[in-house]
């Protein structure tokens, strides 16, 4: 057995956990609406169409923020084809997933969701094909009570109170050459800001995400982050961050060890933010917004040979990643990177809720279940609140291809308000338990309530609609609390939520 040590105290603290960090994300892609939350005839749906059976779902997971209408849809979006009558709205071409858009479920439809599945939007405008302008109008739809065009349209179209949406994307991976109006980042910067500025004019009460590199491998990646915010600092309140990872090489040491290239990620662009805040003299922090994050790799085959036979299909099933054990690990892995990183992480999206690269999956007509990475993500949201604690951590490390040192147990720990105290810890090795040593010295009258251990002897068990069960979290050895020293077991390949409660 290899064994780790781990120090907590009060005083070690990262920041306060923004509740936002367990946010997720839906976009008109795929099944993701259409099927996905949307299918009226379904035996479970509401007086809308919404099935209940995935609220019910998305309820579980306690997701308190989600990313829409996009992604790379929204750069070609007209907001104002998803108001108005249903059976006027307009079919569009997509072309961002070479798919048809109906409309179907649009502005209203999507706030009256969130309102039923108790999270709020974080509404995406398109600076692709649009700007300033279309970005001001929506706002003023969304958020003005009355006596201006806008505010009556909605007004008109059902809605008498604002929908007060108080996040907002300014647009999506404008770095990328698959993204419809794809912009330089001065290009981009001046609009974000010209954008933020208008929308800003509108409700001053709102909060601004600027579109950051689409990831950390693209050529400008960093001199644009610099560039746009050279542009937009004082309008902006936050820059995103976007990062997926995949193994298809079967690599599962390597596979686990990229939350290290998250982390790192995210310190390089809190290094940028502070570099222009800096040179601009401005004591302003910009905040980070990881919102689009998780494992995507397990589709790509299936939908290069999709698109080819259905171009201009609907609600087809794009992006349907069957997650496995290891990618749960690997989520819990990133959960715990972005927990240690609250002080500077304020917002992140999972990518995506329902069916699209998911936690949630659904059969058109049928079922629904959770996949492995639901459950760490339902357990950091769950136990993942109040302040995040720096670890001192001892574990031993391995090296794989891409880093040299990479620790065998990874944790971070969460103090709440009732001074209940949760650790969430991964065990990255292959084979072998980690005896985890938790020194809290300054913590007193604490029980062990519960250990919660995801664990499968293999790391390609997957759960489906016949066998949702196959990857669950289960009870595991409560270990021993004495004198101030947890001492407590990490199974091989294990992620583990331990809940230390007052006594
Ligand atoms: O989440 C799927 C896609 O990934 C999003 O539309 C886009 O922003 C990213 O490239």
């Amino acid at each position: 057995m290899k064994k780790a040590t781990m120090i907590l105290d009060k005083d070690f603290q990262i920041g306060d956990i923004d509740k936002r960090i367990y946010g997720n994300f839906i976009e008109h892609l795929g099944r993701a609406v259409y099927g996905g939350i949307y299918e009226p005839g379904h035996p479970t749906a509401d007086q809308y169409g919404f099935r209940r059976d995935v609220i019910d779902m998305v309820k579980k997971l306690n997701v308190p923020v989600v990313r829409y209408p996009g992604g790379n849809f929204v750069s070609g979006f007209n907001w104002e084809d998803s108001i108005g009558p249903r059976d006027q709205r307009p079919n569009r071409l997509d072309l961002a997933w070479f798919t048809t858009e109906t409309n179907e479920v649009g502005l209203h439809e999507f706030a009256a969701w969130a309102k039923e599945a108790q999270t709020e939007v974080m509404y995406a405008v398109n600076l692709g094909t649009r700007g300033p302008d279309a970005a001001r109008n929506v706002v003023e739809y969304c958020n003005h009570p009355s006596g201006t065009y806008y505010s009556d349209l909605r007004i008109k179209n059902g809605a008498v109170d604002p929908l007060n949406i108080k996040l907002w994307c300014l647009g999506n991976e404008m770095d990328g050459p698959w993204q419809m109006g794809m912009k330089t980042a001065y290009e981009y910067g001046r609009t974000a800001n010209e954008a933020a500025k208008l929308m800003k004019w509108v409700d001053k009460d709102i909060e601004l995400v600027a579109c950051g590199s689409s990831g950390r491998a693209m050529p400008s990646y960093g001199a644009w982050e610099y560039e746009v915010l050279n542009e937009c600092y004082d309008n902006v309140d936050y820059l995103s961050l976007h990062r997926y990872y995949g193994n298809p090489e079967g690599d599962t040491k390597q596979f686990l060890a990229r939350s290290m290239d998250m982390d790192a990620f995210i310190k390089e662009v809190v290094s940028i933010c502070d570099a222009v805040g800096a040179k601009k003299r401005n004591a302003k922090k910009i905040h980070l917004s990881f919102d689009e994050w998780n494992v995507w790799y397990h589709s790509n085959q299936q939908d290069a040979e999709l698109h080819k036979s259905d171009r201009w299909g609907r609600a087809l099933p794009l992006l349907e990643d069957v997650y496995n054990f290891e990618d749960a690990l690997l989520v819990g892995a990133m959960l715990i990177t972005l927990m240690r990183n609250a002080d500077r992480v304020k917002i992140a999206c999972m990518a995506q809720l329902v069916n699209v690269i998911a936690p949630i999956m659904t059969r058109t007509g049928g079922g629904v279940w959770a996949q492995t990475i639901f459950y760490p993500l339902m357990q950091a949201s769950a136990f993942g609140r109040g302040v995040s604690l720096q670890p001192v951590i001892q574990s031993p490390t391995y090296a794989c291809k891409d880093f040299d040192q990479v620790p065998v147990m990874d944790a971070a720990a969460a103090l709440q308000d009732d001074g209940s105290l949760t650790l969430f810890c991964v065990n990255r090795d292959l084979e072998e338990d980690v005896q985890l040593s938790v020194n809290l010295r300054a913590f007193d009258g604490l029980q062990i309530q519960e250990h919660s251990v995801l664990h499968h002897a293999d790391v390609n068990a997957v759960n489906t609609e016949a066998a949702p069960d196959t990857v669950v979290p289960v009870a595991g050895d409560l270990g021993e609390l004495d004198g101030g020293k947890l001492t407590i077991t990490l199974p091989a390949l294990s992620w583990n939520v331990i809940r230390l409660t007052k006594r």
